[in-house]
């Protein structure tokens, strides 16, 4: 080019650049307000580029919608409904504001742009206001100023440090066998994260099932950022003062867990995979001799025909219906494993009858999509049609039909080999017809779906449903899994980090492989990982195809011993961890909890040091290190704690050395935690004594327990048959309330034994003015197989002091003075 053109070449250039007609080709900001209405709990703008939508849904959910060209309204997330919420909405030349009791969004007009405040008017989060929502080709992200000292944590199932600053992170269902620590992404899709600055917390959930595509300030000290890579911008802004209340509006928003059999809590043996029928049942044989508590057996891919979907290996399972009902008898329930692909295969029958429903995904020309995975060349079912679903649920029938109780939903990503399904195979997306684009993210959560309605359908009893891919919503129907870790040490902390943040971000029923799924664990690993599984919501060991057995009683006599110890710990708390999860059914409150919880503003518990302390329901707290070291530092925040076995107490804001034990992980109750066990059992399917132990630990602060039994097994629950009551601890007017029983159903437990911990000084309670005598004694949290049985645990560690006295379980109130 001469000099002449170039010269021209570069005023042109330049001109367009000043212009913004070359940042408008690539580069779409929103824009500014060119028109305003104004409903009840909406405001509707045009903007320069586009449309926005923000809509109060309760005062403290505020949704946020943006697109160049609306198109249908619909999510597969999202169950709660805009509530009537008094609303205040004003605007002025330059701005918007919409109130509400809670929070005050004011929206800049030139150009558009959102800040969100408390009522008092402290700034909680604002748009980038140079940046705001930008579309880049199809791509649209919304910019977040960077708030000064401004910490990040959930996003689901995403590795790496609790605190998310500094990392950005993708949304793209993946299966990833043998992850590393750092890698990204997983499996699953949970758009959900809080924002933590200035002793303030919100959460945005941004509802786009494309890529997404999360920025906390990596490679940049500007913004934090969210954005998809299709679809609409379409978020939810949620304030509350406290983390706790955020998750609640969370998952009233996309939906609670429902109530699991009680069976799912229980202990379940697992590998890839158990077969024959005999071996089956010599593994729960073994488990009950052993007097390893247990309730589940799972079924990996070798019990079906050539790993087609619906079938038994007849050879290796001659007689399924009949196992059941033996492993039944035995106090067992059978969970089985289903991937998406269907083999094509001429005259298969469930092939045949997904082909006649036309259930099956296909590409724009209308061919099938056909691609190989465990059983060859298979097509896979299309979960976002409901006609999908409904042929799916039909099928669920053969696993009724065979006596099964649980069933395991694998390599619903889609996983195929080779990993890349094209961009152009077609979804319904319940009617309004997509690409892989935007369903991919949300296939596994439609799976689980079509699995959990089809049990719900078909079986007798509550199901047990897990899924390994999903997205946000998917506790409504699933436990969730992180899938196929290694048998490493930091894949155990890294798993505590993954189930944690799964719990801030909506999914209470987590697990991980316990023992690691490649590769072998060490005995202290192997140790170590079955300890901490009595504190995981899903307990379940599982290993891959050639790996080493990893049954408790592989490891040897010291590690049986120990994993018997925790395994029977685990089933003497069962009613603890029933009455959490029965919470997490009504306010979505983790089983398993990240520090970040109940001490968010506490920047200690965000240090990488403490990162994987957890707390355990709403009294224990988990402090996991590796196998391999001596001592490790625990971090006991502002309150009162007690190490759990000998009852020391530790003072919190406090920092802490401690030698570590391999026969005791370090656990540590709340001050004030209200704690009810029963004695020790084999399975949920036998009944523990008919004492209720209620521990009480004293502390300072008023707290409260919500109590919740049931049958464990039926729905009755939903018509009432619950046994409930609030158990609070009160140490300024020095008692101990068991409030009146709700619901209809007989508490199994005659007696309650109250288990007094640091109350020295008290010699008798106040029963209803008459004086109860305590006992005095010491208390075991481990060791109770030993007391049954002279070849349970070697290990009896400490025992912590106590003061006791068993009373009447009466239904009315129970008001204990001391
Ligand atoms: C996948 C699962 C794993 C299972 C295996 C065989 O890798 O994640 O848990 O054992 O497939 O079905």
């Amino acid at each position: 080019m001469n000099k002449k053109y170039l010269g021209l070449a570069l005023f042109v250039s330049l001109f367009l650049f000043k212009t913004g007609y070359c940042q408008q080709s690539t580069v779409v900001n929103v824009g500014n307000i060119t028109d305003v209405k104004i409903d009840q709990q909406k405001v509707t703008v045009k903007t320069t580029n586009a449309t926005a939508e923000i809509t109060v849904y309760t005062p403290s959910v505020i949704r946020v919608r943006m697109d160049r060209q609306f198109k249908a309204d619909f999510s597969y997330a999202v169950v709660g409904k805009v509530l009537s919420t008094k609303t205040n909405i004003s605007q002025t030349e330059s701005e918007i504001v919409i109130a509400t009791d809670s929070v005050k969004a004011v929206i800049q007009k030139k150009p558009f742009s959102i800040a969100f405040y408390t009522p008092e008017g402290i700034l909680i989060n604002e748009d980038e206001k140079g940046l705001t929502t930008t579309w880049v080709e199809q791509s649209v992200t919304t910019y977040k100023k960077m708030q000064e000292d401004e910490h990040f944590i959930g996003l689901g199932e995403k590795t790496g440090n609790l605190d998310r600053k500094g990392n950005g992170y993708t949304n793209w269902n993946s299966d990833v066998y043998g992850y590393s620590i750092s890698q990204d992404p997983l499996y699953s899709t949970i758009p959900f994260y809080v924002g933590i600055h200035h002793n303030l917390n919100y959460g945005i959930f941004l509802d786009n099932t494309y890529q997404t595509d999360f920025n906390f300030g990596a490679s940049n000290n500007r913004f934090s950022s969210f954005g998809a890579r299709g679809g609409e911008m379409n978020y939810y802004f949620i304030y509350h003062k406290k983390l706790a209340d955020i998750i609640a509006s969370y998952t009233w928003l996309t939906g609670h867990m429902p109530l699991p059999p009680e069976w799912a809590l229980g202990y379940q043996q697992n590998r890839y995979s158990y077969y024959p029928a005999d071996e089956v049942l010599r593994i729960a044989h073994t488990l009950r001799e052993k007097r390893i508590p247990a309730d589940g057996i799972t079924l990996d891919i070798h019990y079906m025909d050539k790993y087609q979907l619906f079938t038994w290996n007849k050879s290796r399972f001659p007689d399924p219906a009949g196992m059941n009902v033996e492993l039944n008898k035995l106090g067992f329930k059978t969970t089985v494993i289903v991937d998406p692909g269907i083999k094509v295969e001429k005259g298969a029958k469930a092939y045949e009858s997904g082909l006649k429903d036309d259930v099956y995904i296909k590409y724009t020309d209308g061919q099938y999509y056909t691609a190989q995975v465990w059983p060859g060349w298979c097509n896979f079912t299309d979960f976002t049609n409901p006609k999908g679903r409904e042929w799916w649920r039909k099928q669920v029938k053969f696993f009724a039909e065979s006596g099964v109780s649980g069933i395991w939903n694998d390599m619903n990503e889609f996983s195929t080999w080779g990993q890349k399904i094209p961009d152009n195979v077609l979804f319904n997306y319940d009617g309004t017809l997509t690409t892989n684009l935007q369903a991919h993210n949300v296939y596994g959560l439609q799976m689980a779906r079509s699995s959990y309605e089809g049990a719900l359908e078909q079986f007798k009893e509550r199901p047990f449903v897990l899924s390994r891919s999903g997205y946000a919503g998917l506790q409504r129907y699933s436990a969730l899994w992180t899938g196929d870790n290694r048998a490493e040490d930091d894949h155990m902390l890294q798993g505590v980090r993954l189930l944690n943040s799964l719990g801030i971000s909506g999914v209470a029923f987590t697990g991980m492989d316990i023992g690691g799924f490649t590769g072998n664990p060490s005995t202290p690993l192997y140790i170590r990982w079955m300890e901490l599984g009595a504190f995981i919501p899903y307990y379940r060991n599982h290993t891959a195809l050639n790996t080493k057995a990893a049954e408790p009683w592989t490891f040897g006599e010291d590690a049986l011993d120990i994993v018997r110890n925790y395994v029977s710990l685990r089933y003497e708390m069962l009613p603890y961890i029933y009455s959490t999860f029965y919470n997490a059914t009504q306010n979505g409150m983790p089983v398993m909890r990240s520090l970040a919880i109940d001490y968010t503003f506490d920047s200690k518990i965000l240090d990488a040091a403490y990162q994987n302390q957890f707390e355990f329901g709403d009294a224990f707290m988990v402090a996991p290190f590796e196998s391999n070291k001596d001592y490790g530092k625990v971090y006991f925040p502002k309150g009162e704690w007690y190490e759990l076995y000998s009852g020391a107490k530790e003072e919190g804001g406090t920092t802490k050395t401690i030698d570590l034990n391999i026969n005791k992980l370090p656990v540590y109750v709340k001050g004030g935690s209200i704690i009810p066990m029963q004695s020790l059992i084999q399975s949920t399917a036998e009944q523990p004594t008919d004492t209720l132990t209620v521990h009480v630990y004293n502390g300072s602060k008023a707290n409260s327990f919500v109590y919740y039994e049931d049958d464990g097994k039926s729905f009755n629950y939903q018509k009432g048959d619950f046994y409930k009551r609030s158990i609070s601890l009160n140490p300024q007017k020095q008692i101990i309330v068991f409030d009146d029983a709700e619901g209809s159903y007989k508490s199994h437990f005659k007696y309650i034994k109250v288990m007094l911990h640091g109350f020295e000084q008290i010699l008798a309670l106040k029963l209803n003015g008459s004086q109860l005598k305590l006992e005095q004694g010491t208390y075991a949290f481990l060791g109770a197989a030993a007391n049954t049985d002279p070849q349970g645990s070697a290990y009896q560690t400490e025992s912590s002091p106590v003061r006791f006295v068993t009373i009447d379980n009466e239904q009315g109130k129970i008001q204990l003075e001391y």
